[in-house]
Order: C-alpha cells, then structure tokens, then sequence
C-alpha cells in the first residue's frame, strides 16, 4: 500500500493518516511534520522551512523533494507508506514517479479529501495538537476530556503557528493555484479516488477503507 493523501490544509489528511497507521502499521510521511520537527531542532532546513511556512507558501521543491527521497529510500517504506501532504506541485509528482521508480516501488492510489474551504478556515483555526505525542484535536469537532490537555499522555495542547486566519487564506490561496492541478495529473495517471471529507472523521475513515478495497 503506497498511498499518497491529497486535500486542501486542514481537509483532514493528519487524522486520516493516524488511523490508517493504526489499522496497517505502515509509515506516515508528512512533509510538515518533518519541517516542523527541524523548526524545532533549529537545523539549517528547519530555518529555511519556517521562513515560508509562517507565510503560508510552500518551501522550494528542491528542498522537500530532497527530504522525501531520503525518507523514501529507508526499509520501512518498502511494504507501503502513507504519503501526506507530498506532493504538492507538478514537479514534486514529477520527483516523486522517478523516486518510486527507482525504488521498484509503484503508487497505488493518490486519494482526495474533499472539503470545501469554508469549511476549513474553521477547522485549521480551531486545531489543537499535543507537545507531547503529536495527537490532534479541535476545540469543536475532536475536544479533549479537559481544555488544553491531551486525553492520551496529559501533554500540553499548542495551536499551529499557521494556524491564523490571516496565514490560513495565504495556505488556501497556495493550494488553489500551486497544489490543485494535481487532481488533473492523477486523474491522467489513473491513479485518483475522491472521499468526501465533509463528513464525521470515522465516517470519512469507512469511506477511505472502502475505496482501498476497491
Ligand atoms: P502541512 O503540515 O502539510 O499542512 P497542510 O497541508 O496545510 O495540512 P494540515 O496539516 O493543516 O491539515 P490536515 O489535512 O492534516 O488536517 P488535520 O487532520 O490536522 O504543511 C504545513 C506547511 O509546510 C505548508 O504550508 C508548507 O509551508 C510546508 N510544506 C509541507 N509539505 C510541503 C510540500 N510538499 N512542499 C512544499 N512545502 C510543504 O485536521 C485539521 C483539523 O480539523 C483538526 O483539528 C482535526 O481534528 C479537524 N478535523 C479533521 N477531520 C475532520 C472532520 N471530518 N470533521 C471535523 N473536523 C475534522
Ligand atoms: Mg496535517
Ligand atoms: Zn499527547
């Protein structure tokens, strides 16, 4: 199983991707948490990440294309991965089919989650994730048991630095002209399945399952 999940900032593809992990036990690749991770670490990629990341634009493809055919090359891809958030342009997909090629791997799908950006302006606003394990919540949707706390390790909840409404419409504004002509070159490539993500998280999950079987 080597899937890509594709959507809008804040369609879900972190939550769904948690639970595909959990079901098959194959690696999550989120190009954003390996940025945010460097931010953290202060490393020489994550400054240049966060200089585009805090604008809500994407960071050059010859960087994160260099990210992902690192992590891509490792053992553990080898049964599958879930690809989240990558790629992003046409020549990240460009990269990413010489990459997999070249692995002797091949894609099985790239999935859509499809939601209508009003809907997601609320959604990246009200996301509140862990300090501690990464879990994600949202303060109407997904609330934890106590407010700022997580329900699985007690960790602290923060709220995304991109997370604004400001920075949220430059993110939606990217995907529209940079991020959305990949549904044309998936769908060319045979390889697209649409799920509707404007559905209850599990709902959208059974929905994902399926065309996985499919
Ligand atoms: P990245 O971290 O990938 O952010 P994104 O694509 O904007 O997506 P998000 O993580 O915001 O949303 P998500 O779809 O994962 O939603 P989630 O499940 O959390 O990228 C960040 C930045 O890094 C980019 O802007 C760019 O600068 C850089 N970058 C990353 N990849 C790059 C690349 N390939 N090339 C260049 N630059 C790159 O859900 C959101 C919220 O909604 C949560 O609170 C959740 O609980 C809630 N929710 C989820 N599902 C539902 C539901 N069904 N109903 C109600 N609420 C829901
Ligand atoms: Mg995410
Ligand atoms: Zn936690």
């Amino acid at each position: 199983m080597h899937i890509l999940l594709m959507g809008p900032p804040g369609a879900g593809k972190g939550t769904q991707a948690a639970k595909l992990v959990e079901q098959f036990h194959i690696p999550h690749i989120s190009t954003g948490d390996m940025f945010r991770a460097a931010v953290k670490n202060q490393t020489e990629l994550g400054k240049r990440a966060k200089v585009c990341m805090d604008q809500g634009k994407l960071v050059p493809d010859d960087v994160t294309i260099g990210i992902v055919r690192e992590r891509l090359a490792e053992a553990d891809c080898k049964k599958g991965f879930i690809l989240d958030g990558f790629p992003r342009t046409v020549e990240q997909a460009e990269a990413l089919e010489n990459i997999v090629a070249e692995l002797g791997l091949k894609l099985t799908c790239a999935l859509n989650i499809n939601v209508p950006a009003q809907e997601l302006i609320e959604r990246a606003v009200g996301r509140r994730i862990c300090k501690k394990c990464g879990a994600t919540y949202h303060v109407k949707f997904k609330a934890p048991g106590k407010a700022g706390v997580c329900d699985i390790c007690g960790g602290e909840l923060y709220q995304r630095a991109d997370d604004s409404e400001a920075t949220m419409k430059n993110r939606l504004a990217v995907y529209d002209g940079q991020t959305k002509p990949l549904i044309e070159y998936y769908k060319k490539a045979g390889l697209y399945k649409e799920i509707n993500g404007s559905q209850p998280m599990d709902k959208v999950y059974s929905d994902v399952v399926t065309v996985l079987h499919g």
